[in-house]
């Protein structure tokens, strides 16, 4: 352990907490990047109502950055005096960083979605399917988008898969058959199906993946789920939810340090962890 007198406090507050794996993969970069004296990253499980104290917190014990999971993303906007404006049009923060006491929101979520997706070539003019349509999905959504992709949203609750493409504009769409997902280049799971109750099920029909398509899971534990066997069964390219973990951390990283994230080394702690 590294830390003086002026190291740097970074924390994540959610409800619960326990399960993040942001300390790990954050505190495992410091010390490869040999700025673990500078900085430091702890968990808090903080009440929604409380959200507020955290951030008057924040100012007056000066902490560095503020990682926001659920349920705090949208509460802890009110509090700020920033926002940045790709976080104002997801509609939720999930970072906040303390620049000599101006706090900025930013999010960080979408480039989790868009980092992993490119890796694999460009997203303009390819046709995504998006499942789901809450939280996770509107940060799937706005992040295809903004690289070009045509969306299309495909949610169990129709009106709202209605209202978040209505939201998102012009050229994207909602769907309702399944049957049809092998006309789309990529297949995005943003529901909760495959964890905790739903683990071992799929949000898809494994017949309509095809193995010209690249299938991401924005599920990471378990690490590998059943979207993505029935995905990887089929020969299509898979991308598991631990990168979009990763890359959301790695942008994160980089607006609390300054420093480029050390990816290999973030990664290795989730699939360790995982
Ligand atoms: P998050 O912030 O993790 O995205 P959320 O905003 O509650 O959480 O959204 C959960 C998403 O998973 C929604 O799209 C939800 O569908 P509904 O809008 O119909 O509720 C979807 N979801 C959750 N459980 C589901 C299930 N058993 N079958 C189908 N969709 C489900």
């Amino acid at each position: 352990m590294n830390i003086t007198g002026k190291t740097k406090l970074c924390i994540i507050i959610g409800d619960p907490v326990e399960h993040s794996l942001s300390p790990a993969m954050h505190n495992a970069a410091y010390v490869a990047l040999g700025i673990d004296h500078e900085f430091v990253f702890v968990a808090s499980r903080v009440a929604l109502k409380d959200v507020k104290d955290v951030i008057r917190a924040m100012r007056v014990m000066g902490f560095r950055g503020l990682t926001c999971t659920v349920p705090h993303k949208i509460e802890v906007m009110k509090y700020l005096d920033k926002i940045d404006p790709i976080a104002q049009k997801i509609g939720a923060v999930n970072t906040v960083v303390n620049e000599n006491g101006i706090l900025t929101g930013y999010n960080t979520d979408w480039l989790g979605t868009v980092i992993p997706l490119e890796k694999h070539g460009t997203l303009k003019n390819k046709k995504v399917a998006l499942i789901g349509a809450g939280g996770a999905a509107r940060a799937c959504g706005y992040g295809v988008i903004e690289k070009g992709a045509t969306l299309t949203i495909f949610n169990r609750t129709v009106e709202k898969a209605e209202r978040l493409a209505e939201e998102f504009g012009k050229n994207v769409g909602t769907g309702r058959d399944l049957s049809l997902l092998h006309e789309y280049d990529i297949i995005l799971n943003a529901t909760s199906i495959g964890m905790g109750n739903h683990e071992g099920v799929s949000p898809v029909p494994k017949s309509s993946i095809q193995k010209n398509q690249i299938v991401f899971d924005a599920v990471y534990s378990p690490f590998e789920t059943q979207l993505l066997k029935d995905a990887k069964e089929q020969g299509a390219t898979i991308i598991h939810g631990t990168e979009m973990l990763l890359h959301q951390g790695t942008e994160q990283f980089r607006l609390y340090t300054g420093h480029e994230a050390p990816e290999s080394v973030m990664r290795k702690v989730l699939e360790k962890a995982l």
